[in-house]
């Protein structure tokens, strides 16, 4: 009797493996049909417009790939976690995709302290992870399986630091940068080591720390230095309030920024405060180009607006990922890994597409002034 029961409590055991196996078999073979492609962005949070543009033009990439016959026969699933805008969020959220979701190559991020965060992540699993938009030099530098189809700050703090100087004619500037943020501590280093290289002067350096809302004592201390400019490498959410309070305190002088301005949200925020600022970008909305303008009505029919420069780089970067795995001819990290990195003249709509030893890729960088609440072409500089 003692040993039927042992016996029972057995067959159930055994009976709950198998059908425990047969799942996980099950669950592997649905896997096998698609190819999960992860993506970790800020659809909430701080900086959210960045992540909701990049997921749509990720998404675009997507969708248009599945509805031309997938990718090696098969569909493409992405499968998206939001980080919130938090790095910590970033990481649990690249870990996640690795281990649970088993995605084959990661989407993301667009700040760069959230890419940072992430990245170690993707180079340990060895799961490629190809960042849209983050410019901080040391996001590639993790390791090889990371890789950006954006150009990098000391680019883009070179060329406002060269604008400023031989176009503004400015000569004494001052910097506000956020210092919890690696981007825009690294583009305002960058920044003045060009300003000073070319004879300028930087009279004043202050701090801010993001989710801040008064700006009004460090704005001061800047106004006493009396510069000719003031570069803010920030995100729109603050920038705008700063735009605000520096105008309400009688500072007339023109705003400098970079990539982190571009959102609606800096014409919101800033309203007339932001009139008369030029901040650089990866492209600009106005370029002629037929493949531009092209991307722009798609992206409008679908989404009733005009794409920003993270839509157009999260498209971009999505079709680069799916050409590497189209190329690599499997899913395996390693592969698609080297893929990757033979990426050459891919021709995305941001632009022409090689990516270099340092898994960055150079590309032209655009300076746009924002003028009655619209934001203007200036110039275009090749790197
Ligand atoms: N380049 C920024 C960073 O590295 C992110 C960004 C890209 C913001 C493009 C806006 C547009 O943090």
């Amino acid at each position: 009797m003692k040993t039927r029961v042992f016996g029972a409590v057995r067959v159930v055991a055994i009976g709950l493996a198998l059908a425990l196996a047969a799942n996980a078999v099950m669950g592997s073979a649905a896997r096998a049909d698609d190819i999960r492609i992860g993506q970790y962005v800020s659809l909430t949070g701080t900086t959210a417009t960045f992540g909701q543009s990049m997921n749509k033009g990720v998404t675009m990439a997507i969708d248009e790939t599945n509805s031309a016959g997938g990718l090696l026969g098969k569909k493409i699933t992405l499968i998206t976690e939001d980080d919130q805008s938090k790095p910590e969020e970033a990481k649990t959220a690249a870990i996640k995709l690795i281990k649970q979701q088993r995605v084959v190559a990661l989407l993301g991020e667009i700040a760069s302290s959230r890419s940072l965060a992430a990245a170690p992540e993707a180079q340990r699993a060895g799961i490629p992870m190809v960042t849209p938009a983050s410019t901080n030099p040391k996001v590639t530098q993790v390791g090889d399986y990371i890789f950006r189809t954006c150009f990098i700050d000391p680019f883009q703090g070179s060329t406002m630091a060269k604008f400023a100087h031989d176009t503004l004619k400015a000569n004494q500037v001052a910097i506000l940068k956020d210092v919890k943020n690696d981007y825009s501590v690294g583009l305002a280093e960058f920044f003045e080591k060009t300003f000073t290289g070319l004879g300028g002067q930087v009279v004043a350096t202050e701090s801010y720390s993001e989710g801040d809302t008064e700006f009004r004592a460090v704005l001061t201390a800047i106004r006493s230095k009396n510069p000719q400019a003031i570069y803010v490498p920030g995100y729109y959410t603050e920038v705008g309030l700063i735009a605000r309070q520096a105008r309400e305190l009688g500072l007339k002088v023109p705003l400098l920024g970079g990539d982190g301005w571009d959102s609606e949200k800096t014409l919101e925020i800033g309203g007339d405060a932001v009139n008369g600022s030029y901040y650089t970008n990866h492209l600009s909305a106005e370029d002629p180009s037929p493949v531009v303008q092209g991307f722009i009505q798609k992206f409008k029919a679908k989404h009733g607006e005009v794409p920003d420069a993270m839509a157009v780089l999260g498209y971009d970067a999505g079709r680069i990922l799916i050409d590497a795995i189209k190329r690599a001819g499997s899913t395996d990290g390693a592969k698609i890994r080297d893929a990757l990195a033979q990426t050459k003249d891919f021709p995305g709509v941001s632009g022409s597409i090689t990516i270099d030893a340092d898994r960055n890729s150079k590309k032209n960088i655009v300076v746009l002034k924002i003028e009655g609440g619209k934001v203007k072409f200036q110039t275009s500089i090749a790197p």
